[in-house]
């Protein structure tokens, strides 16, 4: 809809003599006109066209043309609705304006004073479609804002996931696809859209503690002693001590999953112990896609493992180290956990 564009009137007429006077009213001042005369058509052609401004309705007394005035009144409430009738009584007027009428026309109608009164309206309907018009652009901007802000604090997330992956010498790859496996998980559960695009964000932030780890540990291909392996498993506090405390709910969920993603299932897990269900829903999908696509990767200890291996893997491992309910999910989309590899494969 523009502000530009020209008014039209829809007139219900039924009164003989009454069209030529509406139309020598109207068609001078540039005001569009289209005349019906079958009641069941009405709703049919405002609703089709989304362009009629002002309906004029010859109005003889019958109750289906204040049901009709309710029913274009409900569909668009700026519509100007006028009754041209030569009822004037009280009770009518009062029905009719609160079906919606905006007001009445006695007849004999005159041609001069219609079309003064018409400028008016065309000035009313052209200001309101403005307002509309500039309502929509205001919005749209906004939208827009948002939407900028957003793509910078995801591409934000990136980068951090992306430093602690950079010190761990893992693919670069390796956080974009835990985080496409988690969102899937998360999909396959009923999560909400904003559930599901928490996932995909803010899994891939689970080993941003890594930053705070030396990269003798981080970097060793000979096993860990004890004391380099506790230090290791730090980096699931630290984590959460860097992303904790903001006001990103991509961060907080970050923060979260940092915290419980190396939490098992058996309550042998770290930092917590936890148990079942005690540890977080997001912290408990993010490892099974940790772990799997660790698996499914070449690392610096290890070489890569079939599908089929590290499928029977996680089935061995639910309720042990994983969530048998997430395990169960996680293999019903497992198709395309193996796509989002393929398509996102480590860099060599
Ligand atoms: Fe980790
Ligand atoms: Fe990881």
């Amino acid at each position: 809809m523009t502000d530009t564009r020209k008014l039209n009137l829809l007139y219900y007429n039924t009164f003989s003599d009454c069209r030529d006077i509406v139309a020598n009213a109207a068609i001078p001042i540039d005001i569009g006109v289209s005349y019906i005369n079958d009641i069941n058509e009405v709703m049919k052609h405002i609703m089709s066209r989304d362009s009629i401004d002002i309906f004029f309705i010859d109005y003889d007394g019958r109750a289906e043309l204040i049901d009709l005035v309710s029913k274009v009144h409900k569909y668009d409430e700026d519509l100007l609705i006028y009754l041209i009738t030569d009822i004037d009584s009280e009770e009518e007027k009062i029905k009719a304006y609160n079906a919606g009428v905006i007001d009445f026309f006695l007849l004999p109608l005159s041609s001069h004073i219609l079309q003064a009164l018409l400028k008016n309206m065309a000035c009313l309907r052209g200001s309101r479609l403005k307002l509309y018009n500039k309502t929509n652009m205001l919005q749209y901007e906004i939208e827009q804002a948002v939407k900028t802000v957003k793509e910078r604090e995801l591409e934000s997330l990136l980068l951090l996931a992306r430093a602690s992956e950079y010190k761990d010498k893992d693919t670069a790859n390796h956080i974009l696809r835990v985080g496409k496996y988690s969102a899937i998980i998360m999909e396959n559960l009923g999560g909400s859209h904003e559930d599901i695009e928490l996932m995909l964000y803010s899994a891939p932030l689970h080993d941003v503690g890594k930053i705070g780890i030396s990269d003798s540990i981080l970097n060793k291909s000979s096993k860990l002693t004890e004391e380099e392996y506790n230090i290791m498993k730090t980096h699931a506090t630290k984590g959460y001590e860097i992303l904790s405390g903001t006001k990103s709910k991509y961060l907080e969920a970050g923060a979260i999953i940092a915290l419980s993603h190396h939490e098992k299932y058996d309550g042998s897990g770290y930092p917590n112990g936890l148990k079942g269900d005690s540890i977080h829903l997001y912290g408990r999908i993010v490892a099974v896609a940790d772990v799997f696509d660790a698996l499914i990767s070449e690392r610096v200890y290890k070489n890569s493992w079939t599908l089929e291996h590290a499928v029977e893997y996680l089935k061995s491992q639910a309720g042990i180290h994983f969530d048998p309910v997430i395990i169960e999910k996680f293999l019903e989309k497992i198709d395309d956990a193996a796509a989002v590899f393929k398509n996102l494969m480590p860099e060599k």
